[in-house]
């Protein structure tokens, strides 16, 4: 099975260069992937899937079922969008799209999950099971998951596997990660209102500049004295406006910022405690504040049975070396959370480094993949697909075991 797989991916390898190329070259934003999911249910639709589009706004989904299986699916989920960014890599298939940039790699994610379809789409007879593919859109904004789940693409699903490029790791090389993998990522906005006056008598004013210098302090200190160090938070302050004049002391303070944690409890704490600091320091200089705490997307915490199967899939693909157990997880944020407040699930991380030069990071301008790492993906997840369904119509106590679990959660 397993050469039968690295064959047809390799068969498949000159085409999915192309597939990657044009998503690159024809790049969209956030909630306007509408080139993007005609092109890719075209694709599907001739590898004879059963195709919905308009999912999740501009989503895709494409389903492959063969022999026979019990009712419910594993998921594959690839992101289609690109970013606000002008593409300066030279490449002769660059962005004909000013301003925006498959700089994260979700053209690279895309192919992957399509050439996964096609290959086990392939392999005819030889695969049995079931297998939903879920193309989203805006995951760049953390919007799209949200919106495929809210049309239902989570119904019936009993897994769900993801992946996203990496140029740290080379090409050829993928990284697995039991636990946290992502960080969950919530954004502030708060005004310090305090009271004018005039620059050379501070007594009679409320200075909101100061007072809002006193609150970031007063929230890094507490960090760094309150929170768990082993479970770390991050608060950054963006963007702060406010004053109008050298010798006029503000009124006002307006700042905005993005709050990042790896722990679910502290996760849950964060909205009151970062208030109580806020409401605090205010109080004492006598202004006041409004505050507005969004929850973004949780962090993606991967299944450790998930993670030890596509493990093991990856090192008989592979061999172990080119599979790395990441020890550490990364403060960004991915809306593939979502998706695992639903089913149990992984998300890995496609080495795409070129081995021989410097790799510039995800969302550069200059950001390039070396494109043998699409086999790596397809394979990796075509056998992962494989052996997730072999393991459960050869073991359905482990899928009972699976449905008990959830049904006490
Ligand atoms: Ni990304």
């Amino acid at each position: 099975m397993l050469t039968q797989i690295k064959t047809l991916a390799a068969e498949f390898a000159p085409r999915l260069i192309e597939i990657r190329r044009h998503l690159h070259s024809h790049p969209e934003l956030s909630g306007q992937e509408y080139q993007t999911a005609a092109y890719v249910a075209g694709v599907l639709s001739s590898c004879g899937l059963q195709v919905r589009e308009a999912v999740g706004k501009t989503g895709v989904v494409g389903e492959l079922k063969r022999g026979e299986c019990p009712p419910q699916w594993l998921a594959i989920r690839t992101d289609m969008d690109a970013l606000p960014i002008t593409e300066q890599t030279g490449l002769d298939f660059s962005s004909r799209q000013t301003g925006v940039m498959h700089a994260c790699g979700h053209d690279v994610h895309t192919t992957v999950g399509l050439g996964t379809a096609m290959v086990l789409a392939s392999l005819g007879e030889q695969f049995a099971g079931a297998v939903r593919f879920l193309f989203q859109p805006a995951e760049e904004i953390a919007q799209g998951a949200g919106w495929m789940v809210a049309d239902g693409v989570m119904q019936s699903v009993a897994a769900i596997l993801s992946l996203h490029v990496f140029p740290s790791i080379p090409a050829g090389t993928i990284g697995i990660r039991y636990g946290a993998l992502t960080a969950a990522a919530d954004d502030l906005e708060l005004t310090i209102i305090g009271e004018s006056g005039h620059g050379a008598r501070p007594h009679e004013a409320i200075d909101a500049i100061w007072i809002a210098s006193q609150v970031i302090t007063s929230l890094q200190q507490a960090i760094s004295r309150t929170q768990n160090p082993l479970r770390p938070v991050v608060l950054t302050i963006g963007k702060i406006s406010g004053g109008r004049a050298p010798n006029v002391i503000a009124d006002k303070v307006e700042m905005v910022g993005t709050v990042r944690s790896l722990h679910p409890e502290t996760h849950a704490q964060l909205p009151a405690w970062i208030e109580q600091i806020v409401a605090s320091v205010c109080q004492s200089y006598g202004a006041r504040y409004e505050l507005h705490y969004r929850r973004g997307v949780p962090s993606v915490q991967n299944d450790p049975l998930l993670t030890q199967l596509l493990e093991s899939a990856a090192k008989d693909a592979w061999g172990p070396d080119q599979v790395q157990v990441l020890l550490e997880p990364s403060l960004g944020a991915e809306d593939f959370a979502l998706f695992l407040e639903h089913a149990p699930g992984t998300m890995f991380r496609l080495g795409v480094g070129y081995p021989d030069r410097p790799n510039h990071p995800l969302h550069h301008p200059q950001f390039e993949v070396d494109e043998r790492a699409i086999v790596t993906g397809v394979v990796t997840l075509a056998y992962t697909a494989c052996q997730y369904w072999q393991q459960l119509l050869a073991h359905p106590e482990t899928r009972r075991s699976r449905e008990s679990r959830d049904s006490e959660t």
